[in-house]
């Protein structure tokens, strides 16, 4: 077929799907929920984005036991300094994403002492002492318990990135303003430390929450310039000789459009990584945190922040890419029963999907463990829905980024990248609807693709039998795989998420479960369920963005 002939085919065939879809929609409506139709529309031209191969990154914060949020203290042992190292399932977590990006850091990361030989005072944890900032005298971090945290990085083949205290040297004034230079010898001699043991730091990171407004406390713009300046000079010098340096990461804090102008214009060629952080749900205690999560106008609302950080980085001089170095949705620890269970996958999804469209690089998640936020459980280290929704995106979703819109429903949220490890293209889905059930086609921008048409036969009503759906799909050869996440008993809040129709456990070594995706005919339409996210891998889609 010549294109003309195919773009009225499929003018035609849109509308009789249309049709179709009014059709079964009035059907069915009352019985067993709406079924609509939609089309996801892929732009195969060129890719939007180019994400790390390891996008995803899982943090680890310093908070110890006692500190609480709202009267509940979610921490447990998951601080840095006395996370049990030794539980097979942290180990297995973090060994199946091979590697998983680790951001060690955290709002107490401007308070902790790196222990040096001859110290005059002892190595001593944090206290808690409400009279200073965030609530704790300063703490110490024990060479000893560095090793250990390196050897298991190096077990678990995690890329670690280290958040050092940029407030050494500096005094805080009572407004919260930062005055001073900071004192790099403390952070020189850890990296120091650290180069002659031999273990392999990914990035080191300069402050956190001190842009801007600051969190606590703040240091100003050029300042902080020339602090990233000293760090720079202290890596090169240090790692000299090394092939591969580690990257020179700043400033860790909430986007504030001028303060990241200038700091970005004054550090053209020192810094290689932006790191912002967001927490774009509010605070733990919100009662409104579900409703955020499942209003579609709510979620648009995160665009802003990726879209002003990638126009300051493409129109300055600098080559730094965007990353977003910690997030996790609601602040204060997140909120037991929303953070940890299936419903954050709608949130934690839309903002992998959206941060990559702007070209952000990795996107680590407020926490591997700790708070309520963790993808493990603070106390029995069991994977949380998100983590499972962390790992099919770093399976499935190759760097290259697609632009992609949807039309049929505003509470479906669409993403496409190119494959990660095979053909085509990689397509995320996410129902924020409670009863509508939406039968999706794909539609390529490139006609010249296989993909152009792909047509789907609405001759099925669907069904969300899993049984039923690895029917004999090799007609036409052309089939794709699926994921299907659900809430287990449709529950929203339960922590536990159902693949293809199974609950998802540790098997009995204490391993990451298989994922095994579905086959389904290119003849059928994707059909994702009320309160569902989908991944489909789509071989036979092959777009020119994707070579
Ligand atoms: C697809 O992307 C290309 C490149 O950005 C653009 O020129 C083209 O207009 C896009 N097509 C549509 C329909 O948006
Ligand atoms: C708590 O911090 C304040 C201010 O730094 C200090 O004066 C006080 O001695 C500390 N209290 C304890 C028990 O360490
Ligand atoms: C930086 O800190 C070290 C260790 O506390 C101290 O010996 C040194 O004098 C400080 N340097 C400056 C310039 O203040
Ligand atoms: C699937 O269909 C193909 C082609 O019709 C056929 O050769 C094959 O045996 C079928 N496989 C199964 C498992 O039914
Ligand atoms: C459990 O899962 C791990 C990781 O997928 C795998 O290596 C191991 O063989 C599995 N053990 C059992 C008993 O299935
Ligand atoms: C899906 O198809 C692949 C090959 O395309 C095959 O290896 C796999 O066994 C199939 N899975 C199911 C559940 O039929």
């Amino acid at each position: 077929m010549s294109f003309l002939p195919k773009l009225l085919f499929l003018y035609f065939w849109l509308f009789w799907m249309n049709q179709v879809s009014v059709f079964v929609t009035s059907q069915r409506r009352g019985r067993s929920g709406n079924v609509i139709s939609g089309t996801v529309f892929v732009n195969g031209t060129v890719s939007i984005g180019r994400t790390d191969d390891n996008f995803i990154c899982a943090t680890l914060d310093w908070w110890p036991p006692e500190k609480c949020d709202y009267g509940k203290c979610s921490w447990g042992r998951a601080s840095l300094l006395n996370l049990d190292l030794a539980n097979p399932i942290l180990l297995n977590a973090i060994k199946a994403f091979s590697p998983l990006k680790i951001r060690m850091g955290g709002t107490l990361q401007d308070n902790v002492i790196y222990e040096t030989k001859g110290d005059k005072n002892p190595c001593v944890p944090f206290t808690k002492n409400n009279s200073e900032m965030f609530g704790f005298s300063k703490g110490c971090l024990p060479m000893s318990r560095w090793d250990e945290l390196n050897i298991f990085f190096k077990k678990a083949g995690a890329m670690v990135v280290f958040g050092l205290n940029a407030l050494s040297g500096r005094t805080v004034g009572l407004d919260g303003s930062a005055v001073g230079a900071w004192n790099s010898s403390n952070a020189e001699s850890l990296i120091r430390y650290t180069v002659n043991k031999g273990y392999t730091i990914y990035g080191w990171e300069l402050g956190n929450e001190l842009c801007g407004s600051g969190i606590g406390a703040r240091v100003a713009a050029d300042q902080y310039a020339a602090d990233v300046n000293s760090l720079r000079n202290i890596v090169q010098n240090i790692y000299k000789g090394f092939k591969a340096k580690p990257l020179v990461i700043a400033p860790g804090g909430f986007f504030e459009a001028n303060w990241f102008i200038e700091f970005v214009q004054k550090t053209p060629k020192l810094l290689q990584v932006v790191t912002q952080h967001i927490y774009n749900l509010g605070p733990g205690n919100d009662n409104q945190l579900t409703n955020k999560i499942l209003n579609p106008s709510y979620l648009d609302g995160g665009h802003q922040i990726f879209r002003d950080l990638q126009s300051i980085l493409k129109n300055s001089a600098t080559s730094a890419v965007a990353w977003v170095g910690e997030a996790g949705g609601a602040y204060n620890s997140g909120q037991n029963l929303v953070s940890n269970s299936f419903i954050y996958s709608f949130w934690y999804l839309d903002q992998l999907g959206m941060a990559s469209s702007y070209d952000t690089k990795t996107y680590c998640r407020q926490t591997l463990i700790g708070g309520n936020y963790g993808l493990l459980d603070t106390s029995t280290f069991v994977p949380h829905p998100d983590y499972y929704s962390a790992l099919l995106w770093h399976r499935l979703m190759g760097s290259n980024v697609l632009s992609t819109s949807f039309s049929g429903s505003k509470f479906i949220r669409a993403y496409a990248h190119c494959s990660k490890q095979s053909q085509g293209i990689t397509l995320l889905l996410i129902n924020l609807n409670s009863k509508t059930t939406v039968q999706v086609r794909v539609s390529t921008e490139n006609p010249a693709s296989n993909g152009g048409l792909s047509l789907q036969s609405e001759e099925q009503i669907p069904r969300i039998n899993f049984a039923t759906m690895s029917r004999n799909s090799s007609v036409n050869g052309n089939t794709r795989e699926e994921y299907h996440l659900t809430a287990k008993d449709g529950n929203l809040q339960s922590q536990n998420v159902v693949l293809n129709g199974k609950v998802l456990t540790l098997n009995s070594s204490e391993g990451i479960p298989f994922m095994d995706p579905v086959n389904r005919s290119m003849l059928d339409p994707i059909i994702v369920a009320p309160f569902s996210v989908v991944f489909s891998h789509i071989p036979s889609i092959k777009l020119p963005a994707c070579k």
